[in-house]
């Protein structure tokens, strides 16, 4: 089927190979020239596993480019993927999807389906249907198909889903929605079709409890730290709990990234218009907020206030493991309170870029002449480091934000580790 996706974002991008790696025409239109001129030579404007190959792979099936009359000439389905970020007053911003409604208006087939793939508030796809009644003799169906991958894992993710969420009560639009998911041969009850503003629900409800998820866990450490109980312990406690699971109870320096923090904060302010307070969520936020800021006055309070001066190895930038996303990234907040406070720092990252510090090429460089050692991503690289090369620190002391070191015993050698949920003895 040919479908075009508008806006060539990370789930735009994840969206539109995957549909052509199962075998659709896929035609991918962006503001951004340059950007797509890049993606025409296979150079990905983002890290992310996988997608080097499959544009590769899929050239003669998978086009990009400025020109959206002619991506959308003959299409039966296109995909809306633009941001929705979240405004100053914490509203949702649906201004870059209502331009793109414009431009359907003006050059999509009457009956095409638009599917919102971008996460937008519930009851978003009236509103679009009452501009498109405005402003043409047109009619679309609008579908809602909010997307579920992560970065880092998003082919995986989009090409093998846990499920597929249809917005939609129009018969022919899931008709048409059935037709694109269909290649990927997903179980039957994988697939779940529901009116559309469940469907925008879901993915704010999702978001929102894993992040619920994570500030438990955090504040449960930070109650293990003054209790000397031990997080490790309570997660493996909760893990084999088959109604708790074992995903997303890492306790760490918080949740970042561009989701957790801009979906919570968007589904609070979603349910204000309604006169409804979300006390979990918004408990989820401010203990999001309060953990990085606990983990720095860690860092200052063990130097008695007194940072000047310090050399600090930074590891991590991004806000997650394989992936060069530094939005939301707890590593920032570091970074800008460590150096207002005179500190010099030194990071590292195999893969994201920050301008505003000194960053080194490699590990050994990070912590090369420095006082101490901080952990804010847990790549799988950090974790080899040596007992010998920690040695080397001025002096000796470790923050390890991510526990990656939290069960090698580190304070046996001469070092003072600190981490999440467990003193060390
Ligand atoms: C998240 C959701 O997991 C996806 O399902 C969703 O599609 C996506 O948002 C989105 O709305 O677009 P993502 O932000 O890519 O995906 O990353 P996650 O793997 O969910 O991690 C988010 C943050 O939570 C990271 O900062 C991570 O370090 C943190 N985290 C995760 C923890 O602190 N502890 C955990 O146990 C798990």
């Amino acid at each position: 089927m040919k479908i075009c996706v508008i806006g060539i974002g990370y789930v735009g991008l994840s969206a539109a190979l995957c549909f052509a790696k199962v075998g659709h025409e896929v035609f991918c239109v962006d503001k951004d020239e340059n950007k797509l001129n890049k993606l025409k030579s296979s150079i990905l404007p983002i890290y992310e596993p996988k997608m080097e190959e499959i544009i590769k792979n899929n050239s003669s099936h998978l086009f990009f480019t400025t020109d959206i009359k002619k991506a959308l000439s003959e299409t039966k389905a296109c995909f809306i993927a633009v941001g929705t970020p979240t405004k100053e007053n914490g509203e949702v911003d649906t201004f870059a999807t209502f331009e793109v409604m414009d431009e359907i208006i003006k050059y999509a087939p009457n009956e095409t389906v638009i599917v919102n793939k971008s996460t937008v508030p519930i009851g978003f796809n009236e509103k679009l249907r009452q501009y498109v009644a405005k402003n043409s003799s047109k009619n679309f169906e609008i579908v809602s198909n909010p997307e579920f991958l992560k970065q880092g894992s998003a082919i995986d993710d989009f090409l093998y889903p846990e499920r597929v969420i249809i917005g939609t009560n129009s018969k022919k639009a899931q008709e048409i929605m059935l037709e694109i998911y269909k290649p990927f041969n997903l179980d039957e009850d994988k697939i779940l079709i529901m009116d559309e503003n469940s469907a925008q629900m879901v993915k704010y409800a999702a978001n929102s409890f894993l992040a619920l998820k994570i500030s438990f866990m955090n504040e449960i450490a930070n109650l293990c730290e003054k209790t000397n109980a031990n997080i490790e312990d309570i997660k493996r406690g909760l893990a084999l709990d088959s109604r708790i699971g074992d995903k997303f109870l890492n306790a760490g320096i918080g949740y970042g990234g561009s989701c957790f923090p801009k979906d919570t904060k968007a589904i609070v302010n979603i349910a204000k218009n309604y006169k409804t307070d979300l006390k979990t969520i918004q408990s989820a936020i401010e203990v999001n907020e309060n953990q990085i800021e606990k983990f720095i006055q860690k860092i200052i309070d063990f130097y008695n206030g007194n940072i000047k001066n310090k050399t600090f190895a930074l590891l991590g930038i991004a806000f997650k493991p394989n992936t060069n996303d530094t939005r939301e990234a707890p590593s920032i907040k570091i970074i800008q309170k460590l150096s207002s406070l005179g500190a010099k720092i030194k990071a590292y990252d195999p893969k994201a870029q920050y301008s505003n510090v000194e960053q080194v090429e490699n590990i050994e460089n990070a912590l090369l002449g420095a006082d101490c050692l901080i952990i804010a991503t847990e790549w799988e690289e950090f974790k080899n480091i040596s007992i010998e090369q920690l040695q080397k620190l001025n002096d000796k002391v470790i923050f390890d934000g991510r526990n990656i070191f939290i069960n090698r015993n580190l304070n046996k050698y001469g070092l003072k580790y600190f981490c999440i949920g467990k003193n060390e003895q």
